[in-house]
């Protein structure tokens, strides 16, 4: 059966590495995601947006996710990403998703505290766990001040009060990391002192790093090579993931990194074999690019293999 996230983060902030949180959204991404975790053998978190969970329809993905389950037998979580409201969280909590992260960090601190208390309630009573998110992720776009940007990271005394308040049971973190293939135009930048004072004020407890893809070069330019328009596309350097993961971050989310893999390896396959069209073809190139990436990820950048 699918776990919760308890287990795994215990060990992973024990032994100093993080977990994989991968975004899914159809049968090829969940088979390379989990076809790497197996041979890494690696726990392994899926995770679901919103606009995920209505392209793929629940029924078909939660069914492709226990597929996974039985087939890999390994320690699997199912975890809702960026949930906006209490209605979302209860509806994947229904599903048997196993954690959901309630994204109110848009809100004023009382607000956010708020509202994640309720997603807490409803979720413990259900042997499910919750993800939260304090402080603003940067994003490259906004033609904001560094001094007024870093008013947006999470603050290590506002952390302290929210977790002993909601009682959520990871956090993600805001320490200059961003959603997306362009996170930095100059020079890639971690707030790592901040992450220190945040984990100082709550020993133990486990955090989470978004934004984590590191825009792998070799993808972005295979993209531009067969047709792709992908200037300027930046992400966050290894070393800086591999630190965090080393500290209290014990689950580094990637989608971009799948996006990109994928997409670059389906061009290349329309480019170089213009007469092929069955679609196993290009997706099956896909889902072994997906795989190559996870594996590396687990080695390179999480340091979780052979953990289970
Ligand atoms: O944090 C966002 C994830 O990359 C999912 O994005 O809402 O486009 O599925 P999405
Ligand atoms: P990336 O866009 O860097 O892959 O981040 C994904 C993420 O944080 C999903 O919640
Ligand atoms: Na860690
Ligand atoms: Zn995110």
């Amino acid at each position: 059966p699918l776990v919760t996230t308890k287990e795994m983060f215990k060990k992973a902030y024990e032994g100093g590495y993080a977990i994989g949180a991968f975004n899914i959204n159809n049968m090829e991404i969940i088979q390379g995601i989990v076809e790497a975790a197996k041979e890494e053998k690696a726990p392994v978190i899926l995770q679901v947006s919103a606009s995920a969970l209505k392209y793929a329809n629940p029924k078909y993905l939660i069914k492709m996710v226990e597929a996974a389950v039985e087939d890999s037998g390994l320690p699997i979580a199912l975890h809702l990403d960026h949930g906006e409201n209490f209605e979302i969280c209860k509806t994947c909590i229904d599903l048997g998703f196993t954690s959901v992260m309630i994204d109110a960090s848009k809100y004023p601190l009382e607000e956010n505290i708020k509202i994640t208390k309720q997603v807490v309630e409803y979720a413990h009573s259900k042997g499910v766990v919750v993800e939260a998110e304090l402080g603003k992720l940067a994003g490259v776009e906004d033609e904001v001040k560094v001094s007024a940007r870093e008013a947006t990271f999470t603050d290590p005394e506002e952390a302290y009060e929210f977790v002993h308040k909601t009682g959520v049971d990871s956090l993600a973190v805001a320490i200059g990391t961003s959603h997306g293939a362009y996170k930095f135009k100059g020079e890639a930048k971690l707030d790592f002192e901040r992450l220190e004072e945040i984990q100082k004020k709550l020993p133990g407890f486990p955090l989470v790093l978004h934004g984590a893809s590191a825009v792998m070069p070799e993808f972005v330019e295979k993209c531009n090579r067969y047709g792709g328009k992908l200037e300027g596309a930046q992400g966050i350097p290894v070393e800086m993931l591999r630190k965090a993961a080393s500290m209290a971050i014990c689950k580094i989310n990637m989608d971009t990194d799948l996006r990109l893999a994928m997409t670059a390896t389906i061009r290349e396959v329309f480019a170089t074999k213009p007469e092929e069209f069955d679609p196993r073809k290009y997706l099956g190139a896909a889902r072994e690019a997906i795989k190559q990436v996870v594996k590396d990820k687990i080695v390179n950048v999480l340091g979780c293999s052979n953990t289970i």
